[in-house]
């Protein structure tokens, strides 16, 4: 029997797994204050859901997707990201008109596993649906930006372009297949297989990109709507001070974008993979997926990336506050109601599961980091304990009751 997890999958601990906790419980206190509701659905969905909303043509559908037949001889597969599912949840509720909604979980593509890109890896996003007000998208770029900037995340870029519409889109499509033509011999044989389906997909293709600084861009070709769309929403992110900088040859690896495109670049972090997420307005993914035309927009942040790139540990935190050592076995069970006690008091504590010396309880302590001891020995009869601050050494003898306070007070 093999111990390593499946390729491009992590099995991840304390501390680590620490940092994960922390990050994703600043993303839930941010999306409920600005209104976003918990939605949470399958971790796989009918195959159709991804092949049609992601887009036949991308390479998450072409080659990442994890997709299996189920007893029944339905095709399923595991969802590579949570856009499409939202949506067609959506659209399967019935609700009529604005509805903002947050998750959370795995996410799963058959990528070349490397640091920052996993087959198996964490996305919270939020979608913003039933709106094309421009307010919707500067919202949710904002929420993006704060994330990151509440974790303390050292330095980020708001990269943000407009992709255009279906009324606008097509002539800048053309435009970029005749420039690519041009360029044939500069392309890589992916990027030339995919020049005639999808020319966009050209610009997102890391070795081709670098030859490709004087396509034309997008916004070139916006018609007013779209022009004024993206002005609105540049005006808006001005007005809450967030800062991004125009990217015009920005794309992304999903087709059902419509104009806002924008992702979240790590840039003191040095791997191909630097960003740490990403979203845009989907106008027409509801009628692609069969559903009535529900605009919306929302993001989707990499929670693996984000830690990788924020070199976070979690070692900062202390775990626990309090080691419970019991000096005699018959002082056990004593220690035991006491320990219960100091947790639904609200202290991070602990004690061995089994009897052992003295000194190997200590030894437990620093090995989980406590910052404090309280000693269960003779003392408990007159209702006192002795506690000891880990860090310094320094002891006292103190009453039971005072000791969460202790605990607390010594973090
Ligand atoms: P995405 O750009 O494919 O967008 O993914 C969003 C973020 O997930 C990326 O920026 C990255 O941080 C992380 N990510 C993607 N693939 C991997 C991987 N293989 N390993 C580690 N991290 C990864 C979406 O998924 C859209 N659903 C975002 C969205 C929401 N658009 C509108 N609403």
């Amino acid at each position: 029997m093999n111990f390593t997890p499946p390729k491009g999958t992590d099995d991840i601990f304390p501390p680590t797994s620490r940092a994960w906790r922390r990050t994703l419980i600043i993303w839930e206190n941010l999306a409920e204050r600005y209104g976003y509701d918990l939605v949470m659905g399958p971790i796989f969905e009918s195959t159709d859901v991804f092949a049609r909303g992601v887009g036949e043509s991308t390479e998450v559908v072409q080659k990442q997707m994890y997709t299996f037949e189920d007893k029944g001889g339905r095709s399923l597969t595991l969802r590579p990201e949570g856009t499409a599912s939202v949506v067609r949840a959506f659209l399967g509720s019935g609700v009529q008109g604005e509805m903002k909604l947050a998750y959370s979980g795995p996410m799963f593509r058959y990528e070349r596993p490397q640091a920052g890109r996993r087959r198996q890896f964490y996305q919270t996003g939020v979608e913003y649906l039933a709106t094309a007000a421009p307010d919707a998208d500067a919202e949710v770029i904002e929420i993006g930006y704060r994330f990151l900037e509440e974790l303390g995340f050292p330095a980020v870029e708001v990269a943000l372009n407009s992709i255009g519409d279906a009324a606008c889109r097509p002539a800048y499509v053309e435009a970029l297949r005749i420039y690519l033509n041009e360029k044939r011999e500069l392309l890589c044989d992916e990027s030339l297989a995919t020049l005639e389906t999808n020319p966009l997909r050209v610009l997102d293709c890391k070795v081709c990109a670098p030859h490709l600084i004087d396509s034309p861009k997008a916004v070139d070709y916006l018609c007013g709507e779209c022009a004024s769309h993206f002005a609105s929403i540049r005006e808006r992110l001005d007005g809450v001070g967030v800062p991004y900088r125009l990217e015009p040859r920005l794309v992304r690896g999903l087709d059902y974008y419509t104009r806002t495109a924008f992702e979240y670049i790590a840039t003191g972090f040095d791997a191909a993979q630097n960003a740490v997420g990403g979203g845009g307005r989907y106008d027409g993914l509801a009628e692609t997926l069969g559903g009535p035309a529900v605009p919306g927009v929302g993001l989707a942040m990499g929670i693996d990336r984000i830690l990788l790139a924020a070199g976070q540990t979690g070692a900062d935190i202390a775990p626990l506050d309090l080691f419970v050592v019991v000096a005699s076995p018959e002082l056990r069970e004593r220690a035991a109601g006491f320990l219960s006690d100091l947790r639904r008091a609200g202290v991070r504590a602990d004690m061995t599961p089994d009897q052992r010396s003295v000194k190997a309880q200590f030894r437990a302590a620093n090995r989980r980091k406590a910052t404090g001891a309280a000693i269960i020995g003779d003392e408990w009869n007159s209702s006192r304990v002795v506690v000891r601050n880990l860090t310094t050494s320094i002891q006292e003898l103190i009453s039971v009751e005072e000791v969460a306070e202790w605990a607390k007070n010594n973090r």
